[in-house]
């Protein structure tokens, strides 16, 4: 093989490379900036050790809550080794926001059948936001190795249609777990 025949084979494979890193590159920027794909990546800091004194995590404030501007916000604690509260009412084709947090170690947050899937960190708070097509029952299991109860922690979220839907006149709306 002579030198410019290497030399050739080394050009085309270097814009061959250059070529497929353009790409993703190009991939990255359209999702993140055109269509909004992001990882779930919400830095709010939280101190862990006083949750049940904070306004917003206070055992009194978890659960589904409609808010007066008619947005619908589920609050939940993860704590070794159950959530709080452990069924989770919410709408179907309305966007829900859940915000979680966790006073002890990290825990997982999962919504099975859904893309709904984050950690959850002590001194932060996870939020994501998703919308339910269809009404039923999902499970909702911690999928962060959290301690000898790991495996008996879940909750259930019930995708309730517009006329299971009845939160009470302060916005807020519980469900019971089966027996
Ligand atoms: Cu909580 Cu595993």
């Amino acid at each position: 093989m002579s030198e410019e025949t290497i030399r050739r084979s080394e050009l085309m494979w270097g814009a061959i490379a250059a070529f497929a890193v353009g790409i993703m590159a190009a991939v990255i920027v359209v999702s993140s900036f055109a269509m909004a794909i992001h990882p779930p990546s919400n830095v709010e800091t939280i101190d862990p050790t006083t949750l049940n004194t904070n306004s917003e995590f206070a055992e009194s404030n978890l659960g589904t809550r409609v808010n007066p501007d008619g947005s619908v916000t589920v609050r939940i604690v993860a704590t070794q080794f159950e959530f709080l509260p452990r069924c989770i009412p919410v709408p179907k084709d309305r966007q829900v926001t859940f915000r979680v947090t966790s006073p002890d170690v990290i825990h997982g947050f999962l919504i099975a059948g859904t893309n709904a899937n984050t950690m959850v960190v002590p001194g932060y708070v996870a939020q994501l936001r998703t919308v339910f097509g269809t009404a039923g029952d999902h499970l909702m299991p911690c999928h962060e190795f959290c301690g000898l109860g790991h495996s008996e922690m879940w909750a259930l979220v019930k995708v309730l249609d517009g006329a299971q839907w009845k939160p009470d006149s302060s916005g807020k709306i519980s469900c019971e777990l089966p027996r």
